[in-house]
């Protein structure tokens, strides 16, 4: 930490960080377009100006190191005149159609227009206007939005290494546009749109789907890999509409890929909210009953996956499955990426696509493998089976009763025994553990079926119920 003095007033910050972060962290707020803590430094929006005791010009916040004795100042005339002329000429020939523009409500250029604008333009002549271009699967640029800030071909560039996206020509002229004929592929369309500042890089697959001010939002983490990257949902009338990115600068967590951001259809489509007896709808009266009576005469059960459920649930079902008087086996790892050192698929997707499998594992959800699991099956050692959101292993051909527990409604939920219905995890709170041991929160975003249970509510209803079977018989005797 060092000393510097902000308007004047002394402060200490944290001379390893970029003086717009640093000042931050006191309450110092300088605007700023093309910066981003993830990113090289390029100094070309000339959003953030500060003026610097001793230096006769105006200077880019972002561009200007942290050392003792640095005297800033953020709130003069003249700081304020430049921004004012910055925003000035970023919005010349901006079309200002902020009313029609998807990225209103959370648009930069917005915010900064208003708390560092002028408020009024004097350009007076014709607007540039230049089509709009699709130039990803599910990305598309207006340029007329666009503001040059270089960050979505630094980010290309530098943590996806992939050179899409150049900019061409000079001044008025200057235009981003794809640098060869192919039309952009990779994981990373959503994180484009998301780190541009403006409404200039959308998404098709949110496009015109909401006011972002219709979203309840709450604090949740990425379900689609070992990585645990940080959300925060968006839920209307009950549905997930999208992810968007929650900065975690301590984890260095800045960004969503595209399998994670966009896998919400399965929060609101094809639900499993009925107990399933022999692949038909049934009733929890008529399947719980069923199962306990296979509990009582097991010889040995397992319980397989869960790397998609919370460590809170995995605990329960363990402390409530070891009260069921019968020997248990735990597997969580049901797919090879599972069982082997992480493996980066690109710079944040792993090859384990479950949110949890460390924290399953460290809950004790883990033995001999699935492979030990199935043999003891097909061979009657083990007749009772419960699966945790998982597939039914493909070899798996004993005579035992296999149980699913699933949020949705699955080929393995139609093929078992039973199935049972459980909340998926956005609509419980709890925490999932990533590749690097970090526990991370999430807390409940949308609203759980009435009654619906949790998969450790579940195995809690099966152990209170056997133990109050148990007390009975004793009262009976
Ligand atoms: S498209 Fe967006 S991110 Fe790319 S340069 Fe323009 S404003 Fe910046
Ligand atoms: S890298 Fe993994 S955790 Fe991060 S957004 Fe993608 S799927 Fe989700
Ligand atoms: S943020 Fe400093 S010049 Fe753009």
């Amino acid at each position: 930490m060092v000393k510097i003095k902000i308007d004047g007033i002394e402060h200490q910050v944290d001379e390893k960080k970029n003086l717009i972060d640093a000042v931050k962290e006191v309450n110092v707020n300088i605007p700023y377009f093309c910066y981003h803590p993830s990113l090289s430094i390029v100094g070309m929006c000339r959003m953030c100006l500060i003026e610097i005791e001793g230096v006769p010009k105006v200077q880019a916040a972002c561009n200007t190191p942290i050392k003792e004795g640095l005297s800033i100042i953020t709130k003069s005339k003249r700081v304020i005149e430049a921004r004012e002329g910055t925003m000035e000429f970023l919005l010349a020939n901006h079309p200002l159609d902020c009313p029609v523009c998807d990225k209103a409500g959370e648009c930069d250029l917005q915010d900064n227009a208003f708390s560092a604008g002028k408020g009024v333009s004097r350009f007076e002549f014709q607007k540039r206007n230049i089509p709009q271009e699709e130039i990803g699967d599910n990305l598309m640029i207006n340029h007329n939005r666009c503001i040059v800030c270089f960050r979505c071909v630094r980010f290309e560039e530098e943590l996806v290494g992939e050179a899409n996206l150049g900019l061409f020509q000079r001044g008025y002229h200057s235009i981003i546009g794809l640098a060869n004929e192919k039309t952009i592929k990779h994981n990373y369309q959503g994180a484009l749109s998301d780190i541009c500042p403006t409404g200039a890089l959308l998404n098709h697959k949110t496009l015109f789907k909401s006011r972002v001010w219709w979203y309840k939002t709450a604090d949740s983490i990425c379900h689609g890999c070992s990585t645990g990257c940080n959300t925060q949902t968006n839920v209307r009338d009950n549905k997930m509409f999208r992810y968007m990115t929650r900065e975690n600068p301590e984890q260095k967590m800045y960004f969503l890929c595209d399998k994670g951001r966009f896998d919400v259809n399965w929060l609101n489509e094809n639900r499993l909210f009925a107990y399933y007896e022999k692949g038909l709808p049934s009733e929890s009266s008529k399947v719980v009953p069923q199962i306990l009576e296979k509990i009582k005469s097991a010889k040995k059960i397992a319980v397989i996956g869960g790397a998609s459920e919370s460590n809170e649930n995995l605990g329960l079902i363990m402390d409530e499955g070891n009260k069921l008087g019968k020997q248990i086996q735990y597997e969580a790892r049901v797919l090879p990426p599972q069982y082997e050192p992480t493996k980066q698929v690109d710079f944040l997707l792993t090859a384990d696509e479950h949110p949890n499998t460390k924290g399953a594992t460290d809950v004790g959800f883990v033995l001999n493998g699935i492979d030990s699991i199935v043999k003891d099956f097909n061979s009657g050692e083990i007749d009772l089976l419960f699966i945790l959101k998982e597939d039914i292993p493909k070899n798996l051909n004993g005579k035992g009763l296999i149980v699913v527990l699933h949020t949705n409604i699955t080929t393995s939920v139609k093929d078992a025994d039973f199935a049972v219905p459980i909340k998926s995890f956005a609509e419980q709170s709890g925490t999932f553990t990533n590749k690097n041991g970090v526990k991370q929160k999430f807390e409940m975003a949308m609203v759980p079926l009435q009654g619906l249970p949790s998969s450790g509510d579940f195995f809690k209803r099966l152990s209170l119920e056997i133990s109050l079977k148990l007390e009975a018989a004793v009262g009976n005797n």
